[in-house]
């Protein structure tokens, strides 16, 4: 049994809750920790999101143990892993403390705000015992994950051109809306489209170079980008992320991938699922398993400390390239130019 210490209950945190209760078994939530007396106590009827359990619930924590200040977690010899789930600015400084202190650690995406605090998360988990992943729970989405699986076989040939999408609206749920300031969150392209970033770097590699546009709100926050990559092998790969669409928007996510001989579209929000278009036969509709990408993330990386193996699905250092490829294209956005990727 994996004693798991879970570090802000907000959003994301209580999404991560849930994950454990349906893991129950394997690893118990031993302690939460958050700032806020409330939230650490299980009272998150206020808290709202925009994927997966959106809407927060009361709920009854037992013998939970509520913890004010994640220090005191440190040397905590009843807490194996911490599952860091507060806002990005604090991440860097978290996940090397518990690194240092042995804990394994899951730590929410974007890794930092700055390829140099990644930087120093890599040093700290270079020399620590525990595991240690970046939750990029797209990877672990079943879409996604089949997407990569016909990357990887070839079944289609040769793919020809790759559209990523990720659309919102607003994010309104943030405590003390510290999501919409860009110095605590990065905006749009380091919070939201960071998750396609990472996507693409696993299935495809750095890329050559990036070119972006972006539009951004009042306070300079970019809250849209719309992107080009360049690759050697020449498929076009083109991403669009935005947050700035009207409340009452319903998020969504999905891509557009087209092969040699057949096309791959899905929407989580549209009308159809994940479907195969092939010339000469019927769409198709492979069926996908049940769980989402949260459970499927924290499944593997529970498997992972099983084992002591460090995980390969979602390597740290590509969670850093997906910061630092985020970070050129918010330069390429400020000078209207292609910024040559050198991570
Ligand atoms: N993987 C995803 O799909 C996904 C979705 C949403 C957010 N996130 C990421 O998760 C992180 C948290 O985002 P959120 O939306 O849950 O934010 P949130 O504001 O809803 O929750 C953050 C929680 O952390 C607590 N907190 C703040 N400082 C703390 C501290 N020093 N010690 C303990 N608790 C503290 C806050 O009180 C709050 O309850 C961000 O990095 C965000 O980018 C990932």
């Amino acid at each position: 049994m994996i004693n798991v210490a879970l570090i802000g209950a907000g959003f994301i945190g209580r999404n991560h809750f849930n994950q454990y209760v349906r893991l129950a078994g394997r690893a118990k939530v031993v302690a939460i920790c958050d700032t806020e007396e409330p939230r650490r106590l299980g009272d998150w009827s206020g808290i709202g999101g925009n994927l997966g359990d959106a809407q927060g619930t009361r709920r009854d924590l037992g013998d939970i143990r509520p913890v004010a200040d994640w220090r005191t977690l440190l040397d905590d010899p009843g807490v194996d892993m911490v599952d860091i789930c507060v806002p990005t600015y604090l991440h860097a400084e978290m996940a090397s403390a518990f690194l240092e202190a042995g804990k394994h650690v899951l730590c929410e995406k974007p890794m930092a705000l700055t390829v140099e605090q990644c930087d120093e998360m890599l040093a700290a988990a270079a020399d620590a015992p525990g595991c240690f992943m970046i939750a990029q729970c797209v990877r672990f989405w079943p879409e996604y994950a089949f997407l990569r699986e016909v990357m990887r076989d070839g079944r289609f040939g040769a793919l020809k051109a790759l559209e990523l999408r990720r659309q919102g609206s607003f994010p309104k749920y943030s405590l003390e809306h510290w999501i919409l300031n860009p110095e605590l969150s990065g905006g749009a392209i380091l919070d939201l489209h960071v998750h396609d970033v990472d996507y693409a770097i696993g299935l495809l590699g750095l890329p050559l170079s990036v070119f972006a546009r972006a539009a951004a709100q009042p306070s300079g926050a970019y809250d849209r980008v719309h992107a080009l990559w360049t690759y050697p092998h020449a498929a076009v790969v083109e991403f669009e992320g935005f947050w700035d669409m009207p409340a009452g928007y319903q998020f969504n996510m999905g891509f557009t991938a087209v092969f040699e001989r057949a096309a791959m579209v899905w929407s989580m929000f549209g009308d159809r699922p994940l479907t195969i278009f092939r010339e000469g036969s019927q769409p198709e509709t492979p069926a996908m398993p049940a769980t989402d990408g949260y459970y499927n993330e924290i499944d593997y990386f529970l498997g992972c400390v099983e084992r002591r193996e460090q995980p390969k699905l979602s390597t740290p250092r590509e969670s850093r390239d997906a910061v630092a490829v985020a970070l050129a294209e918010m330069e390429s956005a400020r000078t209207g130019r292609a910024v040559t990727i050198a991570v």
